[in-house]
């Protein structure tokens, strides 16, 4: 691995680079696969490069793709400095690095600091070592509640369901008979034992891990359940023990936003910004922060702290021009002030696809309306991308993939499925491997004339959204991406200036950026009339002109300003 210091400075290595950035998600399981074994793996990712040149967009993230026993796809993690042999080696790593940026595009990696995997040395010393040991401490274990012990510590639910405890098998370390098997505290599936942020082996571990990276030369670290962390003291009863023990607990004031988190993001701050200084490259932490609070939110994203925290209101916003102008204006007005910029998603690997959602379709319910579906999405691709702040785009988003909403329950893999006992069906709709080629076995996803089928099985329907397919067709999703991402790059005003809202009829939004950039945005059933005059840039319906079509978008560059 070379030394960071020795990198020869790369292209577009300005500061700020963020700001503005477009990233492209990449689900690796689920986006090519090189070596034919039916899962995605990085010399994949690193032969499609050139696919996300050509797209347009300014780097990408990895979901982990570190050695695991994937029981939650790889955030459940075993070793955090390598690479699970299925999607690689570290040489395959630091060989995607290189020609990433080759070619000019950032490269984000997952962390995964709340849990790790039952398999970490660590959690495998702790479950040995018996109870009252320092391997135990750095995790939540704890005695049972009832005569034996035999009821969870407390009462918190894990977010896939069920209980946050399990017990320790009995027996697991010599002579810990059930009458004195400890629990330990997983806020994901039982295979993710949180650790004890109180622990100081804990923080200085992930900060060796994030320089191991930073060395290795990524951009930037997506930090996963970035709310989590601590613990509060004692770890008391959920108050509230009423929350719906299939949909887990994603509020328990206990569980999350502990305020010393925030001194862990100053921290892993002050590492990011001592790699800046001493390379030259600014390196970027991205929260996960599943937070619904606007305010609190902001909190992580102080000029100390991260740089962006990821803005899921957006995503879940109804198709509805005051919910969505309501979450625009609260994201910019409260985010903004904290001196970053936003990070809008539509869609990743944790929620249905857009196109999907707006159909009004779910997994297991149903595709909804699909051409409404794809009609809002397409409108909304182009809001997003309109709006100042970063984009988060998730593979296959960009090809018009609706979910996968009936993929039979004997292949769900989703902990959150298995935990909920089948009532939540979970999130493999939205991570089927992609389709490239039309024609190819397994879409392309795998080398032509591999045997055997993808990890999780494509629909025979994955054909019409091939890349190639997309590829020729002049107004597909594909091509309206490109394009947009394009003109983000083209004009200044996209990137730079500020938004100011536009008066217009109910039902309608409309934009401008800086001087003379405006977007509108019909979330009606039924067509208006285009309140802005100017030379349309793009549309996301090809009959967009004078009138707009029912749930559609524009972007409009009027002949003197607005
Ligand atoms: C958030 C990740 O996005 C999700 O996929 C994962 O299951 C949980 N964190 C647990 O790591």
């Amino acid at each position: 691995m070379p030394a960071e210091p020795s990198c020869p400075p790369l292209p577009g290595s300005t500061r700020d680079w963020w700001r503005n950035a477009v990233i492209y998600q990449v689900y690796v399981r689920s986006f090519a696969d090189s070596d034919g074994d039916g899962i995605g793996d990085l010399d994949g990712v690193r032969a499609r490069l050139p696919y996300l040149r050509s797209l347009g967009v300014d780097g990408l993230w990895l979901n982990p793709f570190y050695p695991s026993p994937q029981h939650d796809h790889g955030y459940d993690v075993s070793d955090y400095r390598g690479v699970q042999p299925e999607y690689g080696t570290l040489e395959s790593f630091d060989r995607l690095i290189r020609d990433a940026h080759r070619l000019d595009l950032k490269v984000i990696i997952d962390v995964v600091p709340n849990h790790c995997s039952i398999e970490h040395p660590w959690f495998v010393e702790a479950l040995a070592a018996g109870p009252g040991s320092p391997a135990r401490a750095r995790f939540h274990f704890a005695d049972g509640q009832g005569e034996y012990g035999e009821l969870p510590p407390n009462n918190w639910r894990s977010i896939f369901g069920g209980s946050a405890w399990q017990r320790v098998p009995a027996r697991s370390w010599g002579g810990e008979g059930i009458e004195r098997s400890q629990w330990y505290l997983h806020t994901f599936a039982a295979e993710q034992p949180d650790f004890n942020w109180r622990h100081p082996d804990v923080s200085s571990y992930f900060e060796d891990v994030l320089r191991y990276w930073l060395d290795r030369g990524v951009d930037g670290l997506r930090i996963d359940v970035a709310h989590g962390l601590h613990k509060a003291d004692g770890l008391p009863d959920h108050e509230h023990a009423d929350h719906d023990e299939l949909t887990g607990d994603p509020v328990n004031p206990h569980a999350w936003n502990q305020p010393e988190v925030h001194e862990v993001w100053r921290s892993w701050r002050a590492i990011a910004d001592e790699y800046t200084r001493r390379t030259g490259r600014e390196r970027v932490l991205v929260g996960e922060v599943g937070l619904l609070d606007t305010e609190q939110l902001a909190q992580y994203q102080r000029p100390d702290e991260l740089h962006q925290t990821f803005y899921f209101e957006f995503l879940r916003a109804e198709w509805d021009d005051e919910a969505l102008y309501d979450v625009i204006d609260r994201g910019l007005g409260t985010i903004a002030r904290s001196g970053s910029s936003v990070a809008w998603v539509l869609n990743n690997h944790d929620m249905p696809r857009s196109v999907t959602r707006y159909a009004g379709g779910a997994p297991g319910a149903g595709p909804g309306d699909l051409d409404l579906g794809l009609a809002r999405a397409r409108a909304a691709a182009l809001l997003m991308l309109a709006l100042p702040g970063s984009s988060y785009l998730y593979q296959g988003e960009e090809l018009g993939l609706p979910e996968v909403t009936d993929l039979p329950e004997h292949l769900l893999t989703d902990p959150m499925f298995h935990r909920s006992g089948g009532v939540r069906r979970g999130r493999d709709g939205c991570r089927v491997p992609l389709p490239w080629r039309a024609a190819h076995d397994t879409f392309g996803f795998s080398p032509n004339g591999t045997p055997g089928t993808t990890w999780l099985p494509q629909p025979d329907w994955f054909a019409e959204h091939a890349a190639d397919q997309l590829l020729v067709s002049g107004d597909s999703m594909l091509h309206l991406y490109r394009e947009a991402l394009a003109l983000r790059h083209r004009i200044p005003a996209l990137t730079s200036g500020d938004l100011r809202w536009l008066p217009t009829e109910p039902g309608v939004l409309a934009f401008t950026r800086g001087d003379g950039f405006v977007c509108v945005v019909n979330c009606l059933p039924r067509p208006v009339c285009n309140p802005v005059d100017g030379a349309l840039l793009i549309a996301s319906d090809p009959e967009a002109g004078d009138k707009l079509p029912p749930n559609s978008a524009v972007w409009i560059l009027p002949p003197d300003g607005t």
